[in-house]
Formats: C-alpha cells, sequence, structure tokens
C-alpha cells in the first residue's frame, strides 16, 4: 500500500532513502571500548588469530559487496582474500582448511547457492561468518559467527540500503580480524570505526545530492547500452552500478576495471554512448586518478557521453565530463558507501523512465532458494 511504502512511489525508492540508517544500524553496537564484536561468536580468539587466507561467497549484489570487502581485508589484516560467486566456489575444489575463514554474505540467509557453499566450506574445516540481513536464517544458523547487517525489512527486489549495510558489516569483519591477527594496534580499529561511523552523514549528504541524476536519467533512458568503468575500490562499484541498470531497466549493461579499457572495451566506444566513470579522490589517490583522468579523456575523444562520479572541488576531471555528480569527500577505502548511490539512483529512474516496475523487475526474485 502507498502507507507501507511512506510516500515513496516504489519501495525501492523509500529503500535508497533509509539507505544512511542502514549503515547507522549496522554499525551500532559493534565497538565497545576494547574493540569490534560480533553478534554470535562460536570460534575462540585462537581461531581467529590463525585465519591465514579469507574467502568471500556470495551472489549478485552480495557478490559485489565481497569484492569490495577484499580491498579491506587485505589492507588491515595482511591476508589473502578471494571473491567468489557462490555457484562456482563448491565445484571447483578450493584449497580450505581450519584456517580458513570463509565469509558468507546474504541479505536474505537463505540464497541456495550460498548455503550449499557453506556447507561444502564447514565439511572441509574451513570456519564460516555470515554476514547477513534476516534474523534466524539458514545461513547463520549453519555458521560458526555472524554479523548481523541491520538494514530492515528489503522488499524491491533489486537490493539497494542491504548492499550498503553489507559494505559497512564487511569492513567491521575486516576490523575484527586485523584485530584479533595484531596487524592493526586498537587505537587504529578505533579510529577506522570511527571514519566508518562518519560515512552515515556522508551518506545521507550524498543522498541529497541526487536530483540531477534524475534528470540525467530522463536524457540518457532510451540509450541501447550504458558502460561503467572504474579502478580499485570503484570497480566493484561498476560492477554494481551496470547490475543493477540490468536488473531494473533491461538494459545491456557492462562494468570494466578502468585499467582492462585499452585491452578490449574501448571498441565498443561510439558516438553518444553513456559510459560512468567512477573516479577516486585526487587527494588521497593521486595515481588512480591521473589513470582514470587519461581514460575518461580517451572515451570523449572517441564520442562517449561522459558521465563522471567524482569527488566534491576535484576540478580536473570537469573539462571532460558531460555530467559530473560530485560527491563528498570520503576516506579511499569506503568510497563505495557514497559512490553507489547515484548509480542506484540512475538505474531505478532509467527503470521508471521506461515504465517499468522498479520494485519486480521481470524474471528475477528477491531470493533465490534453488541451485
Ligand atoms: C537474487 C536477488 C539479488 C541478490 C541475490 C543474492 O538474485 O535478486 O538482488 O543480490 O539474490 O541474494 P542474497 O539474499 O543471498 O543476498
Amino acid at each position: 500500500s502507498a502507507a507501507e511504502k511512506g510516500g515513496f512511489e516504489f519501495f525501492m525508492d523509500k529503500e535508497i532513502a533509509e539507505q544512511g540508517d542502514a549503515v547507522r544500524s549496522t554499525l551500532m553496537g559493534h565497538f565497545d571500548g576494547s574493540g569490534i564484536v560480533l553478534d554470535e561468536q562460536r570460534l575462540s580468539e585462537d581461531d581467529l588469530r590463525t585465519i591465514d587466507k579469507v574467502f568471500v561467497v556470495a551472489c549478485g549484489t552480495a557478490y559485489h559487496s565481497g569484492l569490495i570487502a577484499k580491498y579491506a581485508i587485505e589492507h588491515w589484516c595482511r591476508i589473502p582474500v578471494e571473491v567468489e560467486v557462490a555457484s562456482e566456489f563448491r565445484y571447483r575444489d578450493p584449497v580450505l582448511d581450519r584456517q580458513t575463514l570463509v565469509v558468507a554474505v546474504s541479505q536474505s540467509g537463505e540464497t541456495a547457492d550460498t548455503l550449499e557453499a557453506v556447507r561444502h566450506a564447514r565439511r572441509q574445516g574451513a570456519r564460516v561468518l555470515a554476514v547477513c540481513n534476516t534474523n534466524g536464517a539458514q545461513i547463520p544458523r549453519e555458521s560458526d559467527a555472524v554479523l548481523y547487517t541491520h538494514a530492515g525489512p528489503e522488499i524491491g527486489v533489486a537490493s539497494t540500503k542491504a548492499f550498503l549495510a553489507q559494505l559497512a558489516a564487511n569492513y567491521l569483519v575486516g576490523l575484527a580480524l586485523a584485530q584479533a591477527r595484531g596487524t592493526k594496534y586498537r587505537d587504529e580499529i578505533a579510529r577506522e570505526y570511527e571514519a566508518l561511523t562518519a560515512m552515515v552523514e556522508a551518506v545521507e549528504q550524498t543522498l541529497t545530492l541526487m536530483d540531477p541524476v534524475r534528470k540525467l536519467a530522463q536524457e540518457i533512458a532510451q540509450s541501447k547500452a550504458v558502460l561503467f568503468l572504474g579502478r580499485h575500490v570503484g570497480f566493484p562499484v561498476a560492477l554494481e552500478g551496470a547490475l543493477k541498470l540490468k536488473e531494473l531497466a533491461y538494459m545491456h549493461a557492462e562494468g570494466f576495471a578502468a585499467g582492462e579499457l585499452k585491452h578490449g572495451p574501448i571498441a565498443l566506444i561510439e558516438d553518444g554512448l553513456p559510459v560512468v566513470i567512477v573516479t577516486p579522490s585526487p587527494k588521497s589517490d593521486p595515481l588512480i586518478h591521473s589513470k582514470l583522468l587519461s581514460n575518461i579523456r580517451e572515451i570523449q575523444a572517441r564520442g562517449a557521453r561522459t558521465i563522471v562520479i567524482s569527488e566534491e572541488g576535484d576540478d580536473t576531471v570537469a573539462p571532460f565530463a558531460d555530467f559530473l555528480v560530485e560527491l563528498p569527500r570520503v576516506p579511499k577505502l569506503f568510497q563505495p558507501l557514497v559512490a553507489t548511490i547515484p548509480l542506484q539512483v540512475l538505474a531505478a529512474e532509467i527503470a521508471r523512465a521506461r515504465g517499468y516496475d522498479i520494485d519486480k523487475p521481470r524474471n528475477l526474485a528477491k531470493s533465490v532458494t534453488v541451485e
């Protein structure tokens, strides 16, 4: 009903608007002064300390949250992290033992592919930590440790607020591991947690900046395809932007690592093709920024319509942006929490302009309980 949607046309609109709360509630209470605390912990400190390899397994949007987690966990914990779609994981005989931590990320906690990956991992002796939005669901029940995301119920089939909550939870997992392994001092963990908490405001602020993106969506709604480019944590954000557009607007959309442009995707560039580029901060990441800047120039010179997601005050990109989205300045690893928002809004508005039901895209299910 209209009341349930809180005045919004679709649940998805409401869920996009709730993302600040989703991040806030997910972070809340997980730092107790001495360190990061999980919700359910059936692993000893020793178990956690001896972890020497992490796999993140998940499907769809949750998988993209895992791709982002890899950057944070490897940076903070100095252990290798592999991220894999759950449906591939157990069929290729992955190398697992008691020192392996498998992080299973799932909004519903009932996705069959992810559940089977969890079962496979446990049979091989690996430890499993679930990141889940649904209390008492099957995946957390079968895991050794649980961190719940508190996005609240998500009705829209295409995941939005659960994704931002997953990002927040995954960062907490990274900090918890760094703490157990001693790769970060307590006060460094406290500082990261504080910086993470400050992201709630950055998310809220980003949400207020979306009107121009809605206008842009009207203009490009009839395009045949849209490409998304990013580097470092901006790469998974590009993948998520493309997935949202496929799911909601039934448009051909691809996300690429910007560095791969010259190895293939550049051949796709033609006059008027919208290309969304997720650009890092010129201050915190000058090297990657300069590389992206040359990518933007290259594709604009070939006729692409460049839609640039950038940090406020970055005037180096402005001359090459046909459309500029300026987002608040945030720490490098946390940029996906803000950079994903314009891509969600873009996909939702394009789908709306095309007359589709953005809560219930064709052929898709909210929770896929068969393999
Ligand atoms: C389905 C949904 C996606 C979701 C994926 C994983 O494909 O349509 O939005 O990302 O399942 O779901 P989960 O509940 O495991 O996060």
